[in-house]
């Protein structure tokens, strides 16, 4: 391959890591269903294991998202745009958003705020990674995999150029 990069997060790591969090969300969603939206398509890996993990007593439905802030570039543009938007309304219901990365805060906080406006019965967002040093917009996350240094990753969901998001590590471009 062209890109040099190592490990950063060994795929151990994050299954365990994840596990954690299925079993934290299962006990805080006790009794309600747990209507999970991915943020494609970064997201997707994330929330396949996040979703077996969570305790079969705790139903879970899915629906998929797709906003743009990226191009193929290492750096935010800053512009933010619905893709693809929900199959299903969210009124009435319990609506965790699961996403890769957050970075400088910019697509969560606008995806946020248009979902809000759906009223949801609530709203909680998990995220995977958090980059908290390059936040430029403000987000309220409910659960963290891990906080990270300010480095581009992959892997795990995440892409370098559209590439190596089914890697099953974290790993940092050198
Ligand atoms: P934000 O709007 O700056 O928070 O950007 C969030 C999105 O940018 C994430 O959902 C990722 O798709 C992408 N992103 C941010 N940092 C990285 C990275 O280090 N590697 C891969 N994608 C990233
Ligand atoms: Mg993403």
């Amino acid at each position: 391959m062209s890109e040099k990069f190592s490990v950063m997060i060994s795929a151990e790591e994050v299954a365990k890591r994840i596990r954690e969090l299925a079993g934290e969300i299962s006990r805080d969603y006790r009794g309600k269903t747990i209507h999970m939206i991915c943020v494609l398509k970064g997201g997707v890996y994330f929330m396949t294991a996040l979703s077996n993990g969570i305790s079969e007593d705790v139903p879970v439905t899915l629906d998929f998202m797709s906003v743009s802030s990226y191009g193929n570039d290492t750096k935010s543009s800053g512009v933010v745009r619905i893709v693809k938007d929900l199959d299903e309304p969210l009124e009435g219901k319990d609506v965790l958003v699961v996403e890769d990365i957050i970075d400088s805060g910019r697509t969560l906080s606008y995806l946020l705020d248009i979902l809000r406006t759906r009223k949801p019965a609530s709203l909680k967002l998990c995220t995977l990674l958090d980059k908290p040093s390059r936040r430029v917009v403000d987000v309220n996350i409910d659960y963290t995999g891990f906080e990270i240094e300010d480095r581009f990753v992959l892997g795990c969901g995440m892409d370098y150029m559209q590439k190596y998001r089914n890697l099953p590590y974290i790993g940092v471009v050198e």
